[in-house]
């Protein structure tokens, strides 16, 4: 296999408007991220990802983008983005942009255009269709709620939208689309960035004859429906040859309801298609058949690792594996999968990047996760301001799905806005994000969880992080080991090994609040540890503590 520079790197996702704001609008913005450059670097990370910089009129906080080659007005400028650009570069850090192509915002030039007429010559960059019976031409459900179809009076037809009725999709089978997309990322490209991280990249190729999807179901679900679409890899290999082939770049896709066996096409080791994707099997463990992701279910650590271990065996020696706990769509990990109570908030998170970090793929961590950031302490539905969150809240009690004490509940436990509070940076006001009123209320945990206290501690959950970092660089067993799991029926435990010929790891962590004992393997007995979150030469190797985790080298 041919060794590419990202699989041995790290990623850390800035969601622009919570991470740091400089002019005093209480939103973050393009001269806030550049100013916060060296932390990345001291974290270690290589590569950035930024979700959506352009304009947008923020229906969904930049995902509905109205000018591909324009900055959204709050965030700065085009110069403010070049100057945090050659910054990142001067430092060593390379630059992945968001690009956002399955739909654009309904306020982009190409849809104004065209809703206008059925001959305008845009009215094909989108999907118009005729209503059947009087009503949508198929039953699909947008993501945030509601029909996937809007009629538009103007137009005199539906156009589809997977998300919200602001977000268009794009019809991807007109070449004069795909032309258009790819000199817009060849355009981005000449100006020096590093990558692209593809926003729904498995939906862009829709079923033309819009068969109808299961009935009734809620959220995330109908992805399946469009998902994997017969001509997407014909586009992405399409793509490649005309654009990302040129460069010497790191892509992702975000591949909602992708298999493992499309998988291994996306992120297939040839390099046709994507450096790698992001799957969601493991994000929808403790999820529930009918509501989806709305539900307070607990987790079934077999279940996880059995999923997460399919995909570690399935993709070996084929396709490049991504590896994530969190990002701007999910809630925070330490209060899903950790415990997020003073006691255990810290150790929790440190196992939860052990676990993650060991495995074979390239990691991504979210802003705050690397100081243990937690879900926020909601009190009342009307705080939350994510359209998902809002939408399906309604939804879901309109239709008496769940009683509204429940779904507060789901929401406060998997709501995308418990990721969108402002990055906690120190124990001043607005946590050092905004020396103005912040566009969402900052977690008043921020006097004891901030990165100035994590710094300024060689204890803390960022220096865990910092370590993983520096061991993957230094270990190629880390980066390219086989994975095997042990223990697979364990309900608190998680075991793995990497091997590479004589190199050995093993991985040890425990999911539960109990004290857990293990047995050693042989080989391992008098390995080295060479990470641990609590004192292994006092409490022992086989009596692991609640959230306890170490590493041992053979
Ligand atoms: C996935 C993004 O991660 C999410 O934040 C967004 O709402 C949808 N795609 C629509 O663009």
């Amino acid at each position: 296999m041919e060794k590419k520079w990202w699989q041995k790197s790290v990623v850390y996702q800035v969601y622009p408007r919570s991470f740091q704001d400089s002019d005093g609008d209480g939103i973050g913005d393009i001269p806030g991220i550049t100013r916060r450059l060296p932390y990345l670097k001291e974290l270690g990370v290589d590569v950035i990802w930024l979700s959506p910089v352009y304009e947008s009129p923020n229906d969904d906080n930049g995902y509905d983008i109205s000018n591909y080659r324009g900055i959204m007005k709050e965030f700065g400028t085009m110069e403010d983005f070049d100057r945090m650009l050659d910054r990142a570069h001067e430092l060593g850090l390379k630059i992945v942009m968001d690009l956002v192509v399955n739909h654009t915002s309904d306020e982009h030039a190409w849809f104004a255009e065209s809703r206008k007429s059925k001959d305008n010559p845009y009215r094909d960059y989108y999907i118009w269709r005729d209503g059947k019976d009087g009503k949508e031409p198929n039953n699909w459900g947008s993501c945030f709620g509601g029909s996937a179809w809007q009629y538009d009076e103007t137009a005199g037809q539906y156009y589809l939208h997977l998300f919200s009725k602001k977000q268009p999709d794009l019809n991807w089978d007109n070449p004069k689309v795909r032309d258009e997309v790819f000199d817009m990322m060849d355009w981005w490209l000449k100006k020096g960035i590093d990558g692209f991280r593809m926003d729904v990249i498995s939906l862009i190729s829709k079923d033309q004859s819009f068969p109808d999807g299961k009935p009734e179901s809620t959220g995330y679900t109908d992805f399946n429906v469009a998902a994997n679409g017969a001509r997407v890899h014909e586009y992405l290999q399409e793509m490649n040859r005309r654009v990302l082939s040129k460069y010497d770049l790191v892509t992702v896709g975000e591949c909602s309801g992708v298999t493992l066996e499309e998988a291994k096409k996306y992120g297939n080791l040839e390099g046709t298609e994507l450096s790698m994707c992001f799957q969601f099997e493991h994000m929808g463990v403790d999820s529930d058949p009918v509501t989806g992701k709305w539900t307070t279910k607990k987790l079934e650590l077999p279940k996880l690792k059995e999923v997460l271990t399919r995909w570690e065996k399935g993709l070996e020696g084929i396709a490049w594996n991504s590896l994530f706990w969190d990002n701007h769509d999910q809630p925070r990990i330490v209060s899903r999968w950790g415990c997020d109570a003073p006691e255990y908030r810290e150790r929790s998170a440190k196992m939860l990047a052990i676990c993650l970090h060991m495995m074979k793929g390239t990691p991504y961590i979210y802003q705050g996760e690397e100081i243990g950031m937690t879900n926020y302490p909601w009190k009342d539905v009307s705080e939350f301001q994510d359209i998902d969150s809002v939408n399906n809240y309604k939804e879901i009690v309109k239709k008496g799905i769940m009683t509204p004490e429940d779904a507060f509940r789901a929401l406060k436990a998997k709501s995308r806005d418990n990721a969108r509070t402002p990055m906690q940076w120190d124990a001043g006001k607005n946590a050092g994000f905004s020396d103005g009123t912040p566009w969402m209320a900052v977690n008043p945990n921020y006097t004891a969880v901030n990165a100035e206290e994590a710094l300024a501690r060689k204890d803390s959950v960022f220096y865990t992080y910092q370590k993983l970092i520096a061991l993957r660089k230094q270990m190629d067993v880390i980066v390219y080991g086989d994975y095997n799991l042990l223990l697979p029926e364990d309900e608190n435990l998680w075991v793995y090994t990497r091997t590479l010929g004589e190199e050995k790891l093993l991985v040890v962590c425990n999911f539960s609040g109990k004290t857990v004992s293990f047995d050693v393997p042989e080989a391992f007995a008098a390995g080295e540890a060479l990470i641990e979150n609590y004192d292994t030469a006092g409490e022992g190797l086989s009596c692991i503590p609640p959230y306890g985790a170490y590493v041992l080298k053979a």
